[in-house]
């Protein structure tokens, strides 16, 4: 069945910090959909039919749906989690709560709740790190594919330097990643990704079998973390002594390409942003987390003039939000420490089409492109008082988004369709935009 849904309509088909043609922003327009699937985008009066069933979301703003490229599904119960940085906070707080999930109940609730958590917050598309244990990963992929929603998670490998409740050994870890990835890879909407969990828990042993699953399933995402923390670099490099630098582990099991998606990379060295450009590795920004556990400021223009292609996440549960706007928030302002701008339609287009981009997936998400998938964010700029008054002296497209970007969360979040289905109760308009 065909359905047409009328808004304010954006999508970007280009990185506004590369050209100024890069979005198409329709006042009174509308997105046809079928099966899922967007079938046409352009000006209601163009595409309205007496046949069509229409929702209409004026004068809120239809955008693609938030992508968020690393989370964390076994921390829903971690976040905020007062005191400690990096290293600490992982032995005291989270691995605890991710021996929770080797109970394939308490996994399978949890994993409900997060994807609803997601999606409230107007993220269709999670990269999520699962538990060790296959449970986790089983529970979050049967979830998300109960509301065919598009998921690329794995369950982490991580074989030292953390309670035996979460560990495995390098034939587990292999034997469970490679089951889990036949089973779920390609089914539906659903992918998976190798997931070593980072250097300092895996034995070198594990990093072989690692690279072996990568050598075997090329076309899979691999997800870890890299330089985020200063006392974790120095404990990394002591476990691995013959490295040149954190980077060169990873780099010496075979795991560096496009698909290689690397957590926070902050603290980088000349020949690791050399490398990670040469090679295509991904860079992923971690605002709110990098804040919260004090890990350090990311540096976007620098690695986006050696050629890096960077995504932005809320790593949740060192992140402090669900929400990409208020993501996008502590972007705008970790970049306004480094003497760098995050102007609104790049924020934007960071949070939709960026990291579609990043993770190699813009022909099916991230953009309102006929052909795409059906994901899609409804946002309300005037969603609560404060952002209301504000709205009254809005008069540009980038100032309601940039409105939307510091003051916006889930309460700005109006409705959101998971492949051409409403996932949230519409929320009534309150003081639309004005002007
Ligand atoms: N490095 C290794 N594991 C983690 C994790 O769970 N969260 C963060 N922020 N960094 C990590
Ligand atoms: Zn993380």
């Amino acid at each position: 069945m065909q359905q047409l849904i009328r808004g304010r309509v954006l999508g970007f088909h280009a990185d506004p910090s590369e050209t100024d043609d890069n979005h198409r922003y329709i006042e009174d327009g509308a997105i046809l959909i079928e099966d899922g699937r967007i079938l046409a985008v352009d000006e209601y009066t163009v595409l309205a039919r007496p046949d069509l069933a229409e929702i209409d979301h004026r004068p809120h703003l239809i955008m693609p749906g938030f992508i968020d490229p690393h989370i964390h599904f076994p921390q829903v119960q971690v976040i905020a989690s007062w005191g400690a940085q990096l290293l600490d906070w992982l032995n005291t707080y989270t691995f605890p709560e991710e021996a929770r999930f080797a109970d394939p109940d308490h996994a399978t609730r949890m994993a409900g709740l997060f994807l609803d958590q997601l999606t409230a917050h107007g993220t269709t598309t999670g990269v999520a790190f699962c538990s060790v244990h296959a449970t986790s990963a089983e529970a979050l992929f049967s979830a998300a594919e109960a509301r065919d929603m598009a998921m690329v998670a794995g369950k982490v490998m991580m074989d030292r330097n953390a309670p035996d409740s979460v560990l495995d050994t390098p034939q587990q870890g292999y034997d469970d990643s490679k089951r889990l990835l036949e089973k779920w890879h390609g089914r539906g909407r659903q992918r998976y990704a190798i997931t070593p969990r980072f250097a300092i828990t895996s034995t070198p042993g594990q990093m072989e079998a690692t690279g072996a699953l990568v050598r075997e399933h090329p076309d899979c995402h691999v997800q870890t973390h890299l330089s985020e923390n200063l006392e974790e670099i120095e404990f990394t490099l002591s476990l691995y002594p013959e490295a040149r630098d954190y980077l060169d582990i990873y780099e010496k099991y075979g795991l560096l390409s496009d698909k290689l998606l690397l957590g926070h990379s902050i603290h980088l060295r000349e020949r690791e942003i050399a490398r990670m450009a040469e090679t295509g590795s991904r860079a992923v920004f971690c605002p709110t987390s990098n804040l919260f556990l004090g890990s350090g400021l990311f540096d976007e223009a620098g690695l986006r003039a050696a050629g890096i292609v960077s995504g932005i996440a809320t790593d949740v549960g060192g992140g402090t939000s669900y929400s990409m706007l208020q993501t996008l928030n502590e972007g705008y302002k970790i970049l306004q420490l480094r003497g760098q701008k995050l102007h609104p339609l790049q924020a934007f287009h960071w949070a939709t089409r960026g990291n579609a981009l990043a993770l190699g997936m813009q022909d099916r998400i991230g953009t309102l492109e006929p052909g795409s998938d059906a994901d899609l964010v409804v946002l309300d700029a005037g969603a609560t008082d404060a952002m209301a008054l504000r709205m009254e002296r809005a008069e540009a497209l980038a100032e309601e988004l940039f409105i939307l970007q510091i003051m916006g969360d889930d309460r700005a979040i109006a409705q959101v369709y998971v492949a051409g289905n409403p996932r949230k109760p519409a929320a009534q308009p309150r003081n639309g935009r004005q002007g």
